[in-house]
């Protein structure tokens, strides 16, 4: 097991495999308090004759000379914000060689904020998923010491690498072992664990109490769809917020079936799912006063003799009818059963997170996430994305795209205008499910997975974006 810890002794005399240093804009190694003068310009002499560059995550290497490590990884730190020590963090830790037993890194972390930052990309960098490689030491266990890190920094920064970790655990796990059936029952694991509530409706339960969305969408797949509730409610808490996951387990578009190009990354469809799960167990485990429930609406989206057809209409939960013109809008079904339960309860907030359109990805690309809905939580979500280091950016629900949605047959269609603005569109059928109810909606489609190489804290696939966003947002309504 990996594992984070803090030192408070001289770095330059730790027996390690590598010392993480920072290389300032200066031509210097950045300034620490535990890391010598004479250790900083020894390293300095090597790493200049070798060019070493300030920007943000440009990695040099070094052999451990003058220290007790074996390599040296001076890294760039940029203007050292919390954002730039992450990525330096994440870019080295793809640097200290191969399974090393015991790294020390000795970046500048002079608030918690920035030990946070540091651990998340030194942990979260070299984070890799080998559940599925054969070789038993293929899973690497290497201690991390994060140098000068305060307790507090070091016990937050578990709480939220654990997360992300957990969350990308799930999202990578193939479909063939993650199905809505085997999602619940880790969710109930995971629940208990965390000491936190959870509740599963399985199939029959969604049959008689109306979830025709989830139903709709689960009933093509011989591994029927659930619905968990997981619940934080810490005494005295004056705050409730709700949030909502999109957790469609494998996504081929069922009868509107997709091509088998856009399918291989549909593994990562219930991200959202995955993402609000976490976010409530590590508010639980950081004992945050404000009640959190998550709701995870979990189905598996195939083709097959029991699967909806277009022109099919379904009930959501609460009543309304929709006509299903394509079966690949399927996020937006299984969240309206979602939406309308989890405002049921009459929450002060309610967030959704879903992998919902590939709209999101044309309008704002591979790392941004789009954030729709009313517009005090949208610009408060996308505070607290700014706050923590995520991107998301605030987009419009325009009115004239609601007529879009009606249908010919139903009180809506899941198929809006064919001009464009599908997140949009998508958004604005979610509208309808939320009354009155304050709502923040992520549309997180493409961050969600990274089909690229490693980037900071990135690694190809599952990222947890988004995860540190609504910590940050309950964090925050905590405060309030
Ligand atoms: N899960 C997809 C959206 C998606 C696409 C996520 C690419 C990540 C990467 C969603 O269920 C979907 O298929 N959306 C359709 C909606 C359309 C049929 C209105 C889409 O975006 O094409
Ligand atoms: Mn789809
Ligand atoms: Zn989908």
């Amino acid at each position: 097991m990996t594992s984070l810890t803090t030192a408070q002794e001289s770095v330059a005399s730790i027996d390690a495999d590598a010392l993480i240093v920072g290389w300032a804009a200066d031509g210097s190694v950045a300034a620490h308090p535990l890391l010598s003068d004479e250790a900083r310009e020894a390293i300095a002499a090597g790493a200049a004759a070798l060019d070493a560059s300030s920007k943000a995550g440009k990695v040099t290497v070094l052999p451990g000379v003058g220290v007790a490590a074996r390599r040296v990884v001076v890294v760039g730190i940029g203007d050292a914000t919390t954002e730039d020590l992450r990525t330096a963090a994440g870019e080295a830790s793809r640097a200290v060689g191969k399974k090393p037993a015991a790294v020390v890194v000795a970046l500048p972390v002079e608030s918690d904020e920035a030990a946070v930052a540091v651990a998340q990309g030194a942990l979260l960098g070299a984070y890799a998923f080998t559940d599925y490689k054969s070789d038993e030491d293929a899973a690497s266990d290497t201690a991390w010491t994060v140098a000068g890190a305060s307790d507090a920094a070091i016990a937050r920064a578990q709480i939220l690498v654990a997360a992300a970790a957990g969350i990308r655990d799930l999202v990578n796990t193939p479909p063939l072992d993650l199905f809505p059936g085997s999602f619940a029952e880790i969710a109930q694991q995971l629940g208990a664990a965390a000491g936190v509530e959870v509740k599963v409706w399985e199939a029959q339960d969604l049959a008689n109490e109306g979830f025709g969305g989830i139903l709709g969408v689960g009933m093509g797949s011989s591994r029927l769809p659930r619905l968990v509730r997981v619940g934080y409610a810490p005494e005295g808490a004056t705050q409730t917020v709700a949030l909502v996951g999109k957790g469609i387990t494998f996504d081929t578009g069922g009868i509107s079936l997709k091509p088998s190009k856009s399918m291989e990354t549909m593994k990562s469809d219930m991200t959202g799912a995955a993402t609000v799960l976490h976010a409530v167990i590590a508010a639980a485990r950081a004992e945050l006063p404000v009640a959190v429930t998550a709701w995870l609406c979990l189905a598996e989206n195939m083709p097959s003799a029991t699967a909806q057809r277009p022109s099919d209409v379904i009930r959501i939960y609460g009543g309304k009818t929709v006509e299903v013109l394509n079966t690949d809008a399927e996020g937006r079904l299984v969240m309206a059963d979602g939406l309308v339960k989890a405002c049921e309860e009459d929450p002060d907030v309610v967030l959704d997170v879903a992998t919902l359109t590939g709209a999101q990805g044309a309008a704002l690309g591979t790392r941004t996430s789009g954030v729709m809905g009313t517009e005090a939580i949208r610009d408060e979500v996308v505070a607290a994305a700014g706050e923590a280091d995520e991107l998301m950016w605030p987009m419009p629900l325009p009115e004239h795209l609601r007529a879009g949605i009606d249908s010919k047959v139903a009180d809506l269609q899941n198929m809006g205008d064919p001009q464009g603005g599908g997140m949009l569109t998508a958004g604005i059928f979610l509208r309808e499910f939320v009354g009155d109810t304050p709502w923040g909606h992520l549309d997180i489609a493409r961050p969600a997975y990274n089909e690229g190489k490693p980037w900071a804290e990135n690694v190809a696939g599952a990222t947890g974006h988004s995860l540190r966003t609504l910590f940050r947002f309950l964090e925050n309504r905590a405060q309030a």
